[in-house]
C-alpha cells in the first residue's frame, strides 16, 4: 500500500510517507514554510494542512496523489466530546472539531486528484502509539506509552503490541492531562506553551523540588493504569514570570517539582502496564516523551530492559504513525524507520549551483570530513549540512551547528550565535565506540538524543561545555555504519584534540525552524557569527578567517 500519513489538527503540521510498509519520506510543514511549528496551536489554524511537506513527499518517491491507496489523519473527529463535557475551558474547540470533519474536503483542494474517499481517520493516539510501537525496532514485541496534552477526548494511552497488532489496555480520559498540566507551567514561567515546554525541563535543573508536596496531591496515578491532575493555582506558589523578566530560584523551583512529579507519575504508569504484559521493552510517544530527563528516569528506575521514543515525539510524528497504522491493518508488513534523516536532500552539483548562484566563494576540501574537524579543533563554529534533513526536532547530524567542547565559554558563545537564553545547554555527539567510556549512566547507543547521560568525573573538565550544571549531558551516539561522514570528522577531530566528543546543537537561530534548503543554511551563516559553512562537500569560510 501506498499511504500517506498528515498530522494537522493542533500544532507541528507534517507528512509522511509509507510504501509498503517501508517509511519512505517524513518531513514538518515548518522546514517549508519557515514558519515555527508550521503554525499556531489554535482552533482558527486547525484547517490549515502541511501541503507543502505532502507535495514532497509524494515528488520524493516519484508517486502522484492518484497513486495513494490512502490519507491517514491522525486524527478521529467521531471520537471527540464537545469541549465542556470533556471540562476543557476552550470556547472554539468546535471550530477544530468541524474542520477535522471537513479535513477529506480540505485534503481534496490540497491535492488535487485525490479521492476523499481515500481519507482515513486514524486515532490521535492510536497514531502516536504506532510512531513508536511500529517504527522501533522492537515493533513485534513492545508495550507503548502515549502522553501528550490531548487527542480527541484523551490524554494518555498504554497499550502492548504483538505482532504489529496494538491492543489498548487504558486511556486516560480529558481533562487529566500530563501534558496540559506541563504546558500550563510552561506558560506561568513566561514561556511559550506548547513549543517551549523543554526550557521548563532545562530551568528544573537548577532548582530544588521544594513544592513537590502540593503537586502530589494535585496530580495523582488512580491506581487503575490512569491517572488525575487537578487544576493547580500556579500563582500561589510561585509569582507569574512575563517572558522578558529574568528567571529566579523560585522559578527554577517551581520547574523542579513539576518535572519531578511527572518523572514519579510516569514510572507509577510504566510499572502498572508492565505488570500486565511482563515485555521487556517500552516505547514512547506524545510530546511528554520529549522530556529525555524524564524518559533517563523511566529506564533507570522502571521495571522495562530498554526504553525506545520517537525521535518526532510531538504530533507530527502522528503523521508518520497514522500511515504506519492504515498500512498495518491494511496487511502491510511494517518495517521499522530506518532513521531520523528523512526529510530533503540535495545533489552535489545542486549544491554547488546554490552557492554558486549566491556567488558565495567555496571550495572542495579533499575530505570535507576532516576540514571540518581542522576548523573545529582551532575553536571555530561549524555550520554542518550534509544529507536528509531530520525529522523531529533534533539537529542529529544532517543540520547541526558544531562547536569545541573544551572551552567551557562554547556553551555561551553558541547560545549567543543562536540568541538563545544562557540556561539552556548544549548537547555532545560522540563515536559509538567511545560512548561508555565518557557516558557513564543512560542507554547506549544512543542515536536520537532523548535521553540524559552522566558524564563520567573524570571527563566533565575535558568537555566542559557540553556539561550541564547537573553533570549530565543529552548524548548522541554515532555509529559509522550509520553515518560514515559525520563518524569520520568525530575520528579526525580526536586525532586532532583527543577528543571523540563535539558540540552539537540545531542550525537555526532562535525562534526560528530549522535549516532545510541550502538558501536556509545560506542565510544563517550569512547572519550569524559562524566560521565555516559545509554544505556537502563543499566548504564557505567567513571572509578574513584563518584556519
Ligand atoms: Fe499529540
Amino acid at each position: 500500500m501506498k499511504v500517506l500519513g498528515v498530522n494537522a489538527l493542533f500544532h507541528d503540521p507534517a507528512a509522511a510517507l509509507v510504501v509498503d510498509g517501508v517509511t519512505v519520506a517524513a518531513a514538518e510543514e515548518e522546514r517549508f514554510s519557515r514558519r515555527k511549528h508550521g503554525k499556531r496551536p489554535v482552533p482558527f489554524s486547525a484547517w490549515e494542512l502541511p501541503e507543502l511537506a505532502a507535495r514532497w513527499c509524494l515528488e520524493e518517491a516519484g508517486l502522484d496523489v492518484g497513486d495513494l491507496d490512502a490519507v491517514a489523519y491522525s486524527y478521529d473527529p467521531a471520537l471527540a466530546r464537545p469541549a465542556e463535557e470533556m471540562g476543557l475551558d476552550d470556547p472554539w474547540d468546535h471550530l477544530r472539531q468541524d474542520y477535522a470533519r471537513r479535513a477529506p474536503g480540505f485534503l481534496t483542494s490540497a491535492l488535487p486528484g485525490l479521492d476523499p474517499a481515500a481519507v482515513r481517520f486514524v486515532p490521535h493516539h492510536v497514531a502516536h502509539a504506532a510512531s513508536a510501537g511500529l517504527a522501533s525496532p522492537h515493533h513485534d514485541d513492545t508495550d507503548v506509552l502515549v502522553l501528550d496534552g490531548r487527542g480527541e477526548s484523551a490524554s494518555h494511552l498504554a497499550g502492548t503490541y504483538d505482532r504489529g497488532r496494538l491492543e489498548v489496555m487504558r486511556t486516560q480520559e480529558l481533562p487529566h492531562s500530563l501534558g496540559l498540566l506541563y504546558e500550563s507551567v510552561t506558560e506561568h514561567l513566561g514561556f511559550l506553551r506548547s513549543s517551549d515546554e523543554y526550557k521548563v525541563m532545562a530551568l528544573a535543573s537548577y532548582g530544588r523540588p521544594r513544592f513537590l508536596d502540593e503537586l502530589r496531591h494535585a496530580v495523582r496515578t488512580t491506581g487503575d493504569g490512569g491517572f488525575a491532575t487537578d487544576p493547580v493555582d500556579w500563582q500561589s506558589l510561585v509569582k507569574r514570570r512575563d517572558a522578558d523578566e529574568p528567571w529566579t530560584s523560585d522559578h527554577a523551583d517551581l520547574a523542579a517539582s513539576v518535572q519531578q512529579r511527572l518523572e514519579e507519575v510516569l514510572l507509577e504508569l510504566a510499572g502498572w502496564l508492565h505488570e500486565r504484559t511482563g515485555r521487556r521493552a517500552l516505547t514512547l510517544a506524545g510530546g511528554v516523551a520529549l522530556n529525555c530527563v524524564a524518559n533517563s528516569r523511566l529506564l533507570a528506575d522502571g521495571p522495562y530492559d530498554s526504553v525506545w521514543v520517537q525521535p518526532a515525539a510531538g504530533d507530527a510524528g502522528t503523521s508518520l504513525g497514522a500511515a504506519l497504522h492504515v498500512a498495518s491493518t491494511g496487511g502491510d508488513a511494517t518495517s521499522p524507520m530506518p532513521g531520523a534523516d528523512l526529510g530533503r536532500s540535495w545533489s552535489d552539483e545542486e549544491l554547488a549551483a546554490w552557492l554558486t548562484t549566491a556567488r558565495v566563494p567555496f571550495t572542495r576540501p579533499p575530505d570535507v570530513a576532516d576540514e571540518v574537524a581542522r576548523c573545529l579543533a582551532d575553536d571555530g563554529v561549524v555550520a554542518w549540512f550534509q544529507g536528509r534533513s531530520e525529522f523531529g526536532p533534533r539537529a542529529l547530524g544532517r543540520r547541526s551547528l558544531l562547536a569545541h567542547p573544551g572551552h567551557e565559554r562554547n556553551l555561551e558563545r553558541l547560545n549567543d550565535v543562536k540568541g538563545r537564553e544562557q540556561f539552556r545547554p548544549v548537547a555532545p555527539m560522540v563515536l559509538a565506540e567511545r560512548a561508555a567510556e565518557i557516558f557513564g549512566r543512560g542507554p547506549l547507543p544512543s542515536p536520537y538524543m532523548l535521553f540524559v547521560h552522566d558524564v563520567a568525573p573524570d571527563w566533565r573538565g575535558r568537555i566542559p561545555a557540553v556539561v550541564h550544571v547537573d553533570g549530565t549531558a543529552r548524548v548522541q551516539t554515532v555509529d559509522a555504519a550509520d553515518d560514515p561522514l559525520l563518524a569520520r570528522m568525530l575520528s579526525s577531530f580526536e586525532r586532532r584534540t583527543g577528543l571523540p566528543v563535539v558540540v552539537n546543537t540545531s542550525l537555526n537561530t532562535a525562534g526560528r525552524p530549522m535549516v532545510d534548503s541550502p538558501r536556509d543554511a545560506l542565510e544563517c551563516f550569512g547572519s550569524a557569527p559562524v566560521d565555516l559553512l559545509a554544505l556537502g562537500p563543499f566548504v564557505v569560510r567567513r571572509a578574513g578567517w584563518v584556519a
